[in-house]
């Protein structure tokens, strides 16, 4: 009580910005998803994958290689058809090495040498008498040229690897392998990770219609029944975090700014994990300017980046009545003894609006693109999502689910959201089978 009566009028207005209003974000979203459809100017990318939903049959072993941004993963997996599956071997690599000896998403590294890595990293995976067809989910904005081509359009969530926008993504992996005598691993097939927790829900669920990452980046894929121009089915990458029409704040602008490509992934910015940390900071640098909270000791609270969604997480999962763990992570990191709980709690309720808009923000995003399949709300849809965010943030979830009942109100029976861990592993398998034919 104490502390709200402190915040200032200005930072006050912004804050309720954040309660955005669902059904109004939905029907843009859904208009801009429609305007991108039929080819005209949008912030959706509206990206084919040249795939159509499994039919739960695939079968067979498959090596699946996920490139989502932070680590680079190699996982075997067995389809065993009817929707069943088992992953034989699983290992994973950071991109930026934590004691700094490499970072192959600078711009110092060259996509040869990220590449050679991967390679590298295939090769002490597989064994060398077995013949493996590959999965490559890579998650970034591309162009499809077909099932196993993908051009990168573009860089996002903050990776600067030089000589890849621009570049078809699987020759570049296919040279590598050949560089390094890997001779037993053939690119298959390339997805998006929203694509491959599609492909993996709708494997055992034949209503599984849309896939979304609420991850360190956020987007979303569905299965559209009539895709332009010829009218047949696919599963389209929306690339939803470049969807702009939203209203946005200061601390948006701000962090907008600063980042390494301004005025693109508006919506992701306000979703995705890789940002949340910071749009939290923002608003705790300003309350602290402001003076409505008290000095910090270090002047790490102006640091960019200094909180990351993982601290918003502790934030929010404190629920003791003296917010102790609020008061730890603050000393921790800005070296501030935060006095009273007034305080402790306006911190916290500060994350939980910063956490709170991206759930409801992804969850207008989900009620758009069911009213464009299925306007009166008839049939039973699955949304399968995967990352980190969705899953471990507390609250998160459970905010999305409300905000998506509250959009569709009495039909929310017929809605179910499905946590789909390993999507883009075993969809990347699954992408391999359908294009083997198999
Ligand atoms: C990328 C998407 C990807 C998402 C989740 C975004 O930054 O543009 O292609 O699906 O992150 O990984």
């Amino acid at each position: 009580m104490l502390a709200e009566a402190k915040i200032p009028e200005r930072i006050q207005s912004e804050l309720e910005i954040f309660a955005v209003n669902v059904l109004d974000i939905a029907a843009r979203f859904r208009q801009e998803m429609e305007k991108g459809l039929a080819g005209q100017n949008s912030s959706l990318k509206m990206l084919s994958s040249f795939l159509d939903r499994p039919s739960g049959n695939e079968q067979g072993t498959f090596l699946a290689l996920d490139f989502g941004g932070s680590n680079i993963r190699l996982i075997e997996a067995e389809l065993a058809g009817r929707g069943r599956y088992r992953i034989r071997k699983r290992q994973s690599w950071p991109l930026r090495d934590p004691a700094n000896a490499y970072d192959f998403t600078s711009h110092a590294a060259s996509g040869e040498e990220l590449f050679d890595f991967i390679a590298r990293q295939i090769a002490r995976m597989v064994s060398p008498a077995a013949e493996y067809p590959l999965g490559h989910t890579f998650s970034f904005p591309c162009r499809q040229v077909n099932v196993n081509q993908a051009v990168l359009l573009t860089w996002t969530k903050e990776i600067k690897t030089a000589g890849v926008e621009g570049q078809e993504v699987n020759s570049l992996l296919a040279k590598a392998l050949e560089r390094n005598h890997v001779r037993n691993v053939t690119p298959a097939a390339i997805i998006n990770d929203t694509v491959g927790t599609l492909l993996a829900a709708a494997y055992g669920d034949s209503r599984a219609d849309i896939g979304a990452i609420c991850g360190t980046g956020h987007n979303i894929c569905y299965h559209e029944p009539h895709s332009p121009p010829k009218g047949q089915p696919v599963i389209i990458n929306m690339e939803a975090g470049g969807f702009a029409n939203l209203p946005l704040t200061r601390y948006d602008r701000q962090l907008d700014m600063a980042t390494e490509k301004p005025g693109s992934q508006i919506m992701e910015k306000m979703v995705a994990g890789r940002y949340l940390g910071e749009i939290t900071r923002l608003i705790i640098a300003d309350l602290v300017d402001a003076g409505a909270l008290p000095p910090a000791a270090f002047a790490r609270v102006f640091t960019p980046y200094s909180l990351t969604a993982e601290d918003v997480s502790r934030l929010l999962a404190d629920n003791s009545g003296d917010l102790a763990e609020v008061e730890k992570l603050m000393a921790e990191k800005f070296g501030w003894k935060v006095p009273g709980v007034a305080e402790r709690q306006l911190l916290k309720k500060i994350a939980a609006a910063v956490a709170g808009r991206s759930a409801r923000l992804a969850a207008a995003a989900f009620a758009g693109i069911l009213q464009h399949l299925d306007p009166v709300l008839e049939r039973k849809h699955t949304i399968a999502i995967d990352g980190s965010v969705y899953e471990k943030m507390p609250g998160y979830a459970d905010g999305v689910r409300q905000a998506l009942a509250g959009a569709l109100g009495g039909k929310s029976p017929l809605l179910t959201i499905a946590l789909t861990k390993d999507g883009s592993g075993v969809g990347a398998a699954i992408a391999a089978a359908i294009a083997c034919g198999r």
